[in-house]
């Protein structure tokens, strides 16, 4: 039997969204494991604990074998390391995203030089959201149910009561 094939899939997940799982499914189609990866960094204010964005995360996933929910905090290519990964997934929304996302993979491959970064388009339905424009929506009470898995929504609602669903 070949070796298990896993990737790493990092971000704030500060909530999970839509375009996130469209990310995760597509990764899960290449490697054998994804490992959901939230970073705990304390310096960035979040709306979500990480408890609460991995408790979102783990129970939009609920029962699905080959994802790993989990957090970290330090160098992402030292946790790869740790958890074996052959690659880092990011998604890719627009150009936009490029500039950012080129340097931290370069940044990546200088420090290890084993961990492939892999870029994936999210489909065209989510090319346009973002964690952070989906809690503004919410926040003054936009309809952005379609936009988040369940476990998500009902938190956004407790944060923002004033939101639509
Ligand atoms: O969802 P985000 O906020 O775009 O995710 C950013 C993330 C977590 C991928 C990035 O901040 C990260 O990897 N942080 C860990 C620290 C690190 O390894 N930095 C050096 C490479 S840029």
């Amino acid at each position: 039997m070949g070796k298990k094939k896993t990737a790493i899939y990092p971000g704030s997940f500060d909530p999970l969204t839509n375009g996130h799982i469209d990310i995760i499914e597509r990764a899960l189609d290449i490697f054998d494991e994804v490992v959901i990866a939230v970073l705990h960094n304390p310096s960035k204010k979040a709306l979500f604990t990480m408890e609460e964005r991995v408790a979102m995360i783990r129970e939009s996933f609920n029962g699905e074998r080959s994802v790993i929910v989990d957090s970290f905090g330090g160098l992402l290519v030292d946790y790869a390391k740790m958890r074996k990964a052959v690659a880092i997934i990011r998604g890719m929304r627009a150009v936009s995203d490029f500039e950012n996302e080129f340097q931290m993979a370069l940044m990546n491959r200088k420090l290890n030089k084993e961990v492939q970064s892999v870029f994936l388009m999210t489909g065209f339905r989510w090319i346009f959201t973002s964690s952070s424009i989906i809690k503004e929506a919410a926040q003054f009470g936009g309809d952005i149910s379609d936009m988040v898995p369940e476990a998500v929504k009902l938190k956004l609602m407790e944060k923002y009561p004033k939101m639509r669903s």
